[in-house]
């Protein structure tokens, strides 16, 4: 739904036929001007996991920050920041990707990685994904564990821990999705960007404790550490699929169907086979409904 503007409210309406209501707020073309659309459809699916609000975690200190700090949504490039020293704060893709550029852009880069990464390069990630469909994930993930040791070798004096599970079994079992590397890995062990562990809390000014005692002053910190569902925000009185999380309040695997036509896609945390799961999963039930509708008017 996202090409069609932001979701502000959505209920079930229950007089004369059920049926699903999507307000939506829309721009129309390239000016300024907000419209109102409503959309009503007897199915819906929701699957706006990933393009959700901002998450910034919470901090110590965080609201006393005398320097700049931003989530990665908001990032351009490093332009503005020559000079400055810019802690990046997550391991994921857009993490790593952010502290290459900031560093390629002359910043004093550091970024902060939590827990352990794993970390390839893309024509890797390619022939990884290449493979499943025709080794088991064991022998991938041991075979991409090798690729990935030749290339980088051992980093973790560097601060950057390899997880015991392998990439893709861990993806699967909803962990870290590893992190495509565009260079970063280089800049790291060259000592242009520097590696610290989780913040502990942020001291007057511009200073920055970390959890193994250093410190350092930063002038900005880009926040690359995701995005939180929003469920909630837009639902009107429904409460029946998502709990306060905004997760599905049933577990895998039948967490994707709530009743009077609801469906979530992409909320299992595993990857884009667990959204591809789910979506032929939905496509199948809604196509059974159809079908049998059509079965009814026929004997009817
Ligand atoms: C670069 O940043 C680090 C903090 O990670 C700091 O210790 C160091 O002094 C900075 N270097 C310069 C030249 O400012």
């Amino acid at each position: 739904m996202e090409d069609h503007g932001m979701i502000r409210m959505c209920w079930l309406l229950e007089v004369e036929i059920l049926a699903w209501r999507l307000l939506m707020i829309s721009q129309l073309g390239d000016s300024t001007l907000n419209v109102d659309e409503i959309y009503v459809a007897d199915y819906l699916v929701v699957a706006t996991r990933e393009n959700c609000d901002a998450y910034i975690p919470m901090i110590n200190g965080l609201e006393n920050f005398e320097g700049e700090y931003l989530h990665c949504s908001k990032y351009l490039n490093g332009r503005s920041w020559y000079d400055k020293n810019v802690l990046v704060v997550g391991s994921g893709n857009s993490g790593m990707e952010i502290a290459y550029d900031l560093s390629t852009w002359g910043a004093n880069t550091s970024i902060v990685i939590r827990s352990p990464v794993h970390y390839f390069t893309k024509e890797m990630v390619y022939v990884g994904m290449s493979m499943l469909k025709y080794i088991s994930i064991d022998k991938v993930d041991k075979l991409m564990l090798t690729m990935s040791k030749l290339k980088y070798g051992d980093m973790s004096k560097y601060g950057l821990v390899r997880p015991k599970e392998g990439p893709f079994a861990l993806k699967l079992s909803g962990g870290h999705t590893p992190t495509t590397d565009v260079g970063c890995i280089k800049k790291i062990k060259k000592g242009k960007v520097k590696v610290y562990p989780a913040i502990a809390n942020i001291k007057k000014g511009k200073i920055i404790e970390f959890e193994d005692g250093k410190s350092g002053e930063f002038d900005v910190i880009v926040f690359a550490t995701g995005y939180k569902t929003n469920v909630q925000k837009w639902f009107k009185d429904y409460k029946e699929l998502f709990n306060e999380n905004e997760m599905p309040k049933t577990c895998y695997p039948n967490h994707w169907k709530g009743r009077n036509g609801i469906y979530c896609a992409g909320f299992a945390k595993n990857g884009l086979m667990g959204i591809a799961s789910d979506a032929q999963k939905i496509a199948n039930d809604i196509c059974s409904f159809a079908i049998n509708a059509r079965k009814l008017s026929l004997a009817a």
